[in-house]
């Protein structure tokens, strides 16, 4: 049965109610993240904030991939940490489990099984060609282990297992997101079927602005070590704010901004109110110099204020066990059931029969 009867059959129902009938035609929208480090005002403003504009209007699956971290062999002590403060982190940010399915991969058993039988729609050939694979394999020569190898597969699992619609990631992760296509479509063609679907990669929004890191150039990254975390303190802020890399000021009227200037100027227009953008743009214009320290301060200071009830949030949840064990079961429970029916269909479709 095509994906649309199947959806008109199940819409029609009688035992539904109205609003499970109309869940049935959403999209499903699927993200996880990988419990390293803490979140950071580039998480918050790049898919975040547009996570949180989802979870209104689609059928939501986020998780922390903590399966996907054992590539590189973490301390079980730091693992639990880490899956804690990012979940933490997430609830706080206003990911609502009862809007969208939270859960943490490895309780779902059905992923480990799909992910077996998606290995085999897997070619050693590709997955040696895959660049997050190649540049891993460079930087640890010694850990090229076969779990690396087949993070794609992993991963295309995740998104296969919900049928994901639309799956939000950054840039890095569009390579993966073609092979879930292929291995989605190899499979659909050895049975036969139109099983899965072919989820799109959703790189963010136009509008939402990419956020600089304040040593000058590139994005903000856990990796770069530029980056403005959603848990730092206010005096943190103030200091990573004020070390941020300058100049002299302008060199005359209406000259274009370096790119560490316009990178200010973004976090600027993120946290502040446009009359504070043009202000500091206005001073900028006209070309004089010895403000950058006022713009510091004003800049540190909305940071702080948009980041402080979240911070305070973060560490209520971090906190609270219950609340934390409530959210987890009762997300894995929605997020195997979703597996479930998954894992029947394909065994059924690939001749896996009960005696
Ligand atoms: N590989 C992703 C990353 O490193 C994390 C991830 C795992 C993921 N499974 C996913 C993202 C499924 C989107 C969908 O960022």
């Amino acid at each position: 049965m095509s994906t649309n009867v199947s959806k008109i059959v199940e819409f029609q129902q009688e035992n539904r109610t109205f609003a499970e009938k109309l869940i049935i035609f959403m999209k499903t929208v699927l993200s996880g993240i990988r419990p390293t480090g803490n979140l950071h005002l580039g998480n918050y403003y790049g898919a975040m904030v547009n996570f949180l504009k989802m979870q209104e209007e689609n059928k939501c699956y986020f998780f922390i991939a903590d399966w996907h971290s054992l590539t590189t062999h973490p301390d079980p002590k730091m693992l639990h940490v880490n899956v804690k403060n990012i979940l933490s982190e997430y609830l706080a940010c206003g990911l609502d489990p009862e809007k969208a399915t939270i859960y943490i991969q490895s309780d779902i058993p059905e992923i480990a099984e799909l992910y077996l039988l998606l290995n085999m729609q897997a070619y050693l050939g590709e997955l040696e060609k895959t660049v997050s694979f190649k540049d891993k394999a460079r930087q640890n020569p010694d850990n090229v282990n076969a779990g690396l190898l087949t993070y794609p597969v992993l991963m295309a699992t995740d998104i296969l297992v919900h049928n994901a619609d639309y799956v939000p990631v950054g840039k890095d992760q569009e390579q993966h997101l073609e092979m879930t296509r292929n291995y989605a479509a190899r499979f659909n063609h050895r049975y036969g079927v139109n099983y899965f679907k072919q989820p799109t990669a959703f790189v963010s929004d136009q509008k939402l602005v990419k956020i600089p890191g304040l040593d000058g150039s590139g994005k903000m990254g856990k990796s770069e070590g530029n980056a403005i975390y959603l848990i730092d303190e206010p005096k943190t802020i103030e200091k990573k704010v004020k070390s941020a890399l300058t100049d002299n000021g302008p060199e005359g009227q209406n000259t274009p901004k370096p790119e560490y200037i316009e990178n200010l100027f973004t976090l600027l227009h993120v946290v502040s109110t446009p009359e504070v953008v043009a202000y500091y743009d206005n001073l900028w214009n006209t070309g004089e110099t010895k403000w950058y320290g006022n713009l510091k301060k004003q800049l540190a200071e909305d940071i702080i204020k948009a980041t402080t009830p979240i911070r305070e949030r973060i560490n209520d949840i971090k906190n609270n066990d219950a609340y934390l064990h409530k959210v987890t079961t009762e997300g894995a429970e929605k997020a195997r059931e979703s597996a479930r029916k998954t894992l029947r269909e394909v065994r059924e479709i690939m001749g896996f029969k009960a005696f």
